[in-house]
């Protein structure tokens, strides 16, 4: 997806005469890389975004790529607010629910939607949301994570692994070592419910240090699913 088009549509959606600020036209390389995602996913179905702040990756996928159900989680009124303003300047027409509340609450969460999508879910919020989007079997999750806080719920076990293994003290090697371990397991927890996962790089580091895109397809294949599961054993000692 073209960068400037998703700029102006930004400005068009959310700005109207204001410019857009730095941290905008870093928010518009993100989205144009998570919209070629979606394109490739498919537009059927529930598309859920998850800790959607502002839902720009939502909305803008229903502007740009044409999705036509489209479910917003987000705890922030102020945020939802925006959004609900905002889309009032589509001109696509699109079913479109805001549903206020925290991603941990199943009772939000639609039955088999087509794709989960989760751009900087906060600490935890990223893992509730993989957790979610596997109880409520969606066919593609597609998870951007962001700070590695300590509520995520694999840190205490990362930190008893970096001991025992011993792992250098130093910080950067400490916490790159942390945020790997809380990652494989992320990744090996989504493939021993059935995923096929791939993680990459969303876009370069400069625009963003949270750049892992784990990009998750049910497949629900056995053998790889119980490969899986001896492997997270195994990480989690
Ligand atoms: C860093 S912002 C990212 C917003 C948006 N996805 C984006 O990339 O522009 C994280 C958002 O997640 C929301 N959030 C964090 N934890 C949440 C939770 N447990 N349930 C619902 N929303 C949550 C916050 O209110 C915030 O709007």
């Amino acid at each position: 997806m073209e960068v400037a088009l998703v700029e102006t549509t930004l400005q068009r959606l959310y700005l109207g005469d204001g410019g857009l600020r730095r941290e905008d036209l870093k928010k518009a390389r993100e989205i144009a890389a998570l919209l070629d995602e979606i394109a490739r996913v498919g537009k059927r179905g529930w598309i859920v975004d998850a800790a959607a702040g502002h839902t720009y990756a939502g909305l803008l996928a229903v502007e740009l790529l044409g999705v036509e159900r489209l479910l917003v989680l987000e705890r922030d009124a102020q945020r939802l607010e925006r959004t609900r303003e905002a889309a009032r300047r589509l001109t696509r027409v699109a079913e479109i629910e805001l549903r206020a509340g925290l991603v941990g609450d199943r009772a939000l969460w639609p039955a088999e939607p087509q794709l989960v999508v989760a751009l900087h879910a906060c600490g935890a919020a990223s893992d509730e949301i993989l957790d979610a989007a596997v109880a409520c079997r969606a066919r593609w999750l597609l998870l951007v994570p962001c700070c590695y806080a300590e509520d995520v719920p694999s840190m205490p076990r990362a930190e008893v692994a970096a001991v025992r293994l011993g792992i250098s003290g130093k910080a950067e090697i400490r916490r790159r070592f942390l945020q790997s371990f809380v990652d494989s397991e992320r990744a090996l927890r989504l493939e021993a419910a059935g995923y096929d996962v791939t993680v990459s790089a969303l876009v370069p580091p400069s625009v963003t240090p949270h750049n892992l895109l784990f990009r998750a397809r049910r497949v629900g294949e056995p053998g790889r699913m119980a490969a899986a599961a001896a492997q997270l054993e195994k990480l989690r000692g």
